[in-house]
């Protein structure tokens, strides 16, 4: 029997505080190099236009990642298994998850995001469209710790880290972001991963500086997001979105550049910018195949298999606990 929309959908609300966004701007803009945490790009603004970014021509890894999903679904259901506990950290508009729950066939969707409104709707949306889903809805910050809102034991577990996100950490960092999701999946839990793989870099610096903007909108957005939340006064004309490939360090990074020396407040904060001064906003680094799985092994799961588009632009691989 069919169960009803109640009582397939829940939601769990373990969202940070207001006080955690404010410290953490607080402490990236006083450091001797500010930055500002990528975490904090996706407010309802910033996701739908994170959304926008996906569908440019230039940005590759969206469209190539669903491509490799589509082009190996029976291939990957097989070494999945039928009948996990989907877990997706950073769940967004869960667009790509549609293309593994047909058949899957999952017992249970987790989406795990920072955006409350963001999720709820996407989520909802979910629920509504694949009826026969339980779709459990997890309002958290995944790179903290990773706590499932309940406790569930002799289930598959399998999460699924779609669209390079890993990229977004220091390789350190990204080792202890895998051993979190190691420890939510539990001995013989899997992991399906997308992870972007180092190329030409005229491909790379178009990827971020589309045509139409987005990415510069997206960027500058984290400016009119500090604005609204925390009152500071932050001239968004007056910052530059520069994005570019530093090919010793195989990272994209983002930046927000000063175009003149000027003061911003938050609360009796004071920050000074002098003119070419940056806001670093973002690293996304790109890999090689076999570098990502030491990196993944060095996190404790072993390689099972690694599926690859025919210009070697992007890959998925499985992974398993050990
Ligand atoms: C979410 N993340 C993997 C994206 C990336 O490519 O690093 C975020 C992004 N930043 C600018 N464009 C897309």
């Amino acid at each position: 029997m069919t169960e009803s929309f109640s009582q397939r959908y829940q939601f769990f609300d373990q969202h940070p505080e207001l006080a955690d966004f404010r410290a953490d701007i607080i402490q990236g803009l006083s450091a001797p190099e500010p930055y500002i945490l990528p975490k904090y790009f996706y407010d309802e603004a910033g996701s739908r236009l994170f959304e926008k970014i996906c569908s440019t021509q230039e940005y590759y890894p969206t469209r190539t990642e669903v491509n490799i999903i589509r082009d190996n679904i029976n291939d990957i259901v097989d070494v999945l298994g039928r009948d996990c506990l989907l877990i997706e950290p950073g769940s967004g508009d869960s667009y790509k998850v549609r293309l593994l729950l047909d058949a899957l066939r999952p017992i249970a969707y987790l989406p795990i995001d920072i955006s409350k409104r963001y999720l709820q709707d996407e989520a909802q949306k979910l629920a509504a469209e694949f009826t026969w889903l339980n779709v459990h809805a997890v309002c958290a910050d995944f790179t903290g710790k990773l706590e499932l809102p309940y406790h569930v034991t002799a289930t598959n577990k399998v999460a699924f880290f779609p669209g390079s996100t890993i990229g977004n950490f220091l390789p350190q960092q990204a080792v202890t972001v895998l051993e979190e999701i190691r420890k939510m999946v539990g001995t013989d839990g899997g992991l399906l991963i997308g992870v972007d793989l180092q190329k030409e870099s005229s491909i790379l610096n178009a990827a971020y500086n589309d045509k139409e903007g987005y990415t510069e909108q997206f960027n500058k957005n984290l400016l009119v997001r500090i604005n609204r939340k925390l009152g500071a006064n932050f001239n968004v004309k007056q910052f530059k979105h520069l994005a570019f490939f530093n090919k010793e360090k195989h990272r994209i990074e983002m930046h927000l550049v000063s175009l003149r020396k000027q003061v911003v407040h938050i609360d009796n904060h004071i920050f000074q910018f002098e003119k070419d001064q940056s806001i670093l906003t973002e690293y996304s680094h790109k890999y090689t195949v076999e570098h990502f799985e030491k990196l993944a092994e060095q996190a404790g799961f072993q390689r099972v298999k690694a599926w690859l588009d025919k210009d070697r632009l992007f890959s998925v691989h499985y992974l398993v606990s050990c």
